[in-house]
């Protein structure tokens, strides 16, 4: 697979990442044997960097990241995040992080860490201060990289002054295209970007149901392109967007990822999928010429994104 830089620190990885959140939430029941077998095959498909976090089932996800990647630990990145309480809550508070990294360490089981990302921001702690905490662990040999995730433009600026950020992590899918706002500070500084969700959470995959027939603990009860009010528009921009897909000879998964990979030479999707089959159908995207045409239909089939009525 193509390979793709973050940043100017030496972080090189798969065009094409593995989002392992839902191997431990967020998206209805695991089976954790299903999502070792998706996570090797992501491997053996070419897939060279793993995004986890503490968030993904309090350790949970990163044991189960670790155990899975472990016979191929030296052939992959590995990132993981910190950041937040269990009521999604922001905790940046320097003794916390100190905590939650050393915990992240053992509970992946590895030696070092290869992009270490704060969560979210918290405007309790400067950034400053907690890339300084950051950097102590770079210092120690403990994490490689450092990259920054749900945050603004400005406070990239204001951590990459004090330890170069090699990767910003952000939702950006057809159906979220705020963090275009990034792209100016990430050219002018030479930094990364991890594009999360990328297949709004689900919406492009071509699997989407109502809001109703997901479980009450599916973070897609709070998202709001299932909200009743929303939910048959961006039905019909899918519909559309499927269509154009399968004139190319791809899928919904296909087209939106390969969309992304064509949006700039700096971007790493990370699509998320616990079924090894599903895996691949996403890393075949890879190969998928996305054309200026298609990317004026695209605009034309989505000009905002998905609906979300009122914004
Ligand atoms: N930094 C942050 O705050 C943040 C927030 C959210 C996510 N993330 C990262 O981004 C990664 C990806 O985001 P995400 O998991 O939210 O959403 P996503 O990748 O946009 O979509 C995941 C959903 O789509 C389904 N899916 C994936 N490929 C499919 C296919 N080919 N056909 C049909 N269904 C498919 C998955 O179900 P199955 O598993 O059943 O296939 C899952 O329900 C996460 O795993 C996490 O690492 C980071």
């Amino acid at each position: 697979m193509e390979q793709r830089t973050l940043g100017r620190q030496g972080l090189t990885v798969s065009a094409i990442g593995y989002g392992a959140m839902g191997t431990a939430v967020g998206y209805g029941p695991t089976d954790d044997t299903e999502s070792i077998a998706a996570i090797r095959a992501a491997h053996d498909l070419g897939v060279t960097h793993f995004d986890t976090a503490e968030m993904y089932g309090w350790g949970v996800g990163e044991q189960l990241l670790g155990t899975a990647l472990a016979p191929i630990r030296d052939q992959v990145t590995i990132a993981t995040k910190f950041g937040f309480t269990p009521t999604f809550a922001p905790n940046s508070q320097l003794e916390h992080v100190r905590s939650v990294v050393d915990n992240s360490l053992r509970n992946l089981g590895v030696d070092h860490i290869d992009v270490l990302y704060q969560h979210v921001h918290d405007p309790a702690v400067p950034v400053e201060d907690v890339v300084g905490v950051m950097k102590e662990y770079v210092d120690a040999g403990k994490v490689k990289y450092l990259g920054l995730s749900n945050t603004t433009p400005d406070n990239v600026r204001l951590a990459h002054a004090v330890h170069p950020i090699s990767v910003v992590q952000t939702e950006y899918s057809i159906f979220a295209r705020q963090s275009e706002n990034f792209f100016p500070v990430l050219e002018e500084l030479g930094i990364g970007f991890v594009a999360y969700s990328p297949l709004a959470r689900g919406f492009l995959s071509g699997a989407t149901k109502p809001r109703s027939e997901y479980g009450p603990d599916d973070f897609r009860q709070h998202i709001p392109w299932w909200a009743p009010e929303n939910y048959a528009a961006n039905v019909a921009i899918v519909d559309q967007l499927t269509e154009l897909a399968a004139s190319k000879g791809a899928t919904l998964a296909q087209l939106a990822i390969a969309w992304l990979l064509a949006q700039k030479d700096y971007i790493v999707p990370i699509p998320g999928s616990r079924n090894a089959a599903r895996v691949a159908q996403n890393i075949t995207s890879a190969g998928l010429v996305i054309t200026d045409a298609d990317l004026v239909r695209i605009a034309e089939i989505a000009p905002n994104g998905g609906v979300v009525a009122g914004s």
